[in-house]
């Protein structure tokens, strides 16, 4: 059987990573809107593609994030909206539209892409903790609430990944010096996230449910 995923922020990193895996393994019809099709930031544009949304989706995985680091008092209004609506409002609101027609069809997975600074934090993170705290929050709350309807509910909690993001915010010399904290020494591959989230959407996995699985190389253990 075709499983219908729908999967944002597929452009790069791991969404891109995700995408290659899902086609590689087969079984998979992959919804993957570009930014100008569903903006995460834009409420209308939310609405407009789920109105228009033709299929059935059985899959979801919200992946596309943002990241901004800086202490809270020099964060302004549109970038406290911005990281919290792309990060985990929008996500909510893509989890509620489609979930009727998973509770209909008694199958659906969500995967929400959270991070280990949704377990912990660390200054400069507070926007980015609140929102992946928050989606690791409602990963809990929805597997309890939709498990009778066969719908498994899991986050997923990257350390430090090679993508655009990584390389964005975090100088090569910080770098350095966080590789010496992760006992496998080096940073994950996208490849490695999206391994994981397609294991956990696959039909052998049929009883994780409301977990947030740290994939970090033992960075907090
Ligand atoms: N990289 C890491 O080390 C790391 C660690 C832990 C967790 N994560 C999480 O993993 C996820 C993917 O991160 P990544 O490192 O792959 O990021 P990335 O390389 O920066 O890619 C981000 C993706 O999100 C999309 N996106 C951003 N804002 C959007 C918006 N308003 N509307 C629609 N799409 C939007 C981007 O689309 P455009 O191409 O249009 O910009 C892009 O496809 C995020 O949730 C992130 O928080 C990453």
């Amino acid at each position: 059987m075709i499983r219908n995923v729908l999967l944002t922020g597929a452009s790069r990193g791991i969404g891109e990573a995700i995408k290659k895996c899902l086609i590689t393994s087969g079984g998979y019809n992959i919804i993957s809107p570009k930014r100008r099709e569903l903006d995460l930031c834009n409420d209308l544009s939310i609405k407009k593609y789920i109105d228009n949304l033709k299929t059935n989706i059985d899959i979801l995985i919200n992946n596309a994030g943002i990241n901004n680091i800086e202490y809270i008092e020099n964060v302004d209004t549109m970038t406290i909206q911005e990281m919290i609506t792309v990060n985990l409002i929008s996500p909510i609101k893509l989890i509620k539209s489609l979930i009727p027609d998973m509770k209909k069809n008694k199958f659906g997975r969500i995967i929400n892409i959270s991070s280990i600074w949704g377990i912990r934090s660390k200054e400069k993170r507070g926007l980015y903790s609140a929102a992946k705290f928050g989606i690791n929050g409602i990963t809990k709350a929805l597997a309890r609430e939709l498990g009778t309807y066969n719908i498994l509910v899991n986050s997923v909690c990257p350390g430090y990944v090679n993508t655009d993001l990584t390389k964005k915010n975090i100088p090569q010399a910080e770098q350095e010096k966080i590789l010496k904290d992760i006992p496998l020494g080096r940073f994950a591959e996208p490849v490695e996230i999206a391994k994981l989230v397609e294991f956990l959407i696959s039909e052998n996995n049929t009883y994780i449910t409301g977990q947030s699985l740290i994939i970090d190389g033992g960075f907090l253990s």
